[in-house]
């Protein structure tokens, strides 16, 4: 994949298709040309700016790509209908595999990733595996990609992309999940419900910047809090002595199949 490579999104006025069509822009990553494919014909603002021609016909943005972005809903790919021959497929669909991607499209070269919205904010993390007929030049191409993203990792195993679908697709997903559940505890004791939101969003951000900056993996986090023996430690206990971490992981795990049922 050389640098001056026309880049074609299929789905790029959508959520997603939209925030890496942003990211590759704001980071001025290697790409001759953007094009974008959508049903509708519309072009959203940050096309516009940027001069992206929008097509309805996905063949013809095919035909003159050199990678292809497929970000469509997955409940969507079956009724696109494209022969892809040569060209780098790259698909953040959840849960289609890239079987299923070959078997519809014909493409012979696809890598199967995952990412988030946030990705053009550059906050996304997508992880991304490839078939073995992908070249060493491709996956640079692919790892260029997903850098203007974020954080990127080529997995060894397509199976667990379905996990990143639900671990780090979802933004803020989970997180947002335990988020309320500490706002719904401050309420609880009487803490005024902004009070209590604006307590835990400022405790979220300053833990994202601690645990994305900081050396320590957050399990030696913990294990230093729960060595201070303090009032977290106190708490931690009764965590892990609950069965919290067990349906963490059953909700990752319930959200996994999902994504692979919906393929
Ligand atoms: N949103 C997320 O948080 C997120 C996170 C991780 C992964 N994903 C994955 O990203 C993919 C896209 O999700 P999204 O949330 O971005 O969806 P979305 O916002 O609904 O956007 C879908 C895009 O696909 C286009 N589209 C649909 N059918 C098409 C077709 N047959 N031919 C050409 N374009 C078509 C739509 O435009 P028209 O309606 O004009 O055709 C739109 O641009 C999904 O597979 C999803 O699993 C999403």
């Amino acid at each position: 994949m050389h640098t001056d490579a026309t880049i074609g999104i299929i789905g790029g006025s959508g959520a997603l298709g939209g925030a890496i069509c942003q990211a590759l822009l704001r980071t001025g990553t290697a790409a001759k040309t953007i094009r974008i494919a959508n049903r509708s014909g519309k072009t959203p603002d940050f096309a516009r700016t940027a001069g992206i021609t929008v097509t309805t016909d996905a063949q013809a943005l095919v035909d003159v790509s050199d990678l292809i972005v497929l970000s469509l809903p997955p409940a969507l790919f079956s009724a696109l209908s494209v022969t892809i021959r040569d060209q780098l497929t790259v698909s953040v669909m959840a849960g289609i595999t890239a079987r299923r991607i070959a078997r519809h499209t014909g493409a012979a070269k696809i890598v199967r990733a995952m990412s988030s919205p946030v990705a053009a904010r550059g906050l996304a993390y997508s992880p991304w595996f490839a078939t073995d007929t992908v070249s060493k030049a491709e996956k640079a191409a692919v790892q260029r990609l997903f850098t203007a993203c974020g954080l990127t990792d080529e997995i060894a195993e397509e199976g667990q992309i379905d996990h990143f679908t639900a671990l780090t697709g979802p933004v803020p997903g989970f997180v947002a999940y335990l988020a309320d559940c500490m706002i719904g505890h401050a309420r609880d004791q009487g803490i005024a419900p902004e009070i209590a939101e604006r307590a835990v969003r400022q405790l979220f951000k300053a833990s994202g910047v601690v645990l994305s900056e900081s050396p320590e993996a957050p399990g030696a986090h913990v294990r230093a809090m729960l060595a201070y023996a303090g009032t977290t430690a106190a708490g931690l206990e009764a965590m892990r002595a609950s069965s919290l971490a067990e349906n963490i992981a059953r909700g990752l795990a319930a959200a996994a199949k999902k994504a692979r049922d919906l393929g």
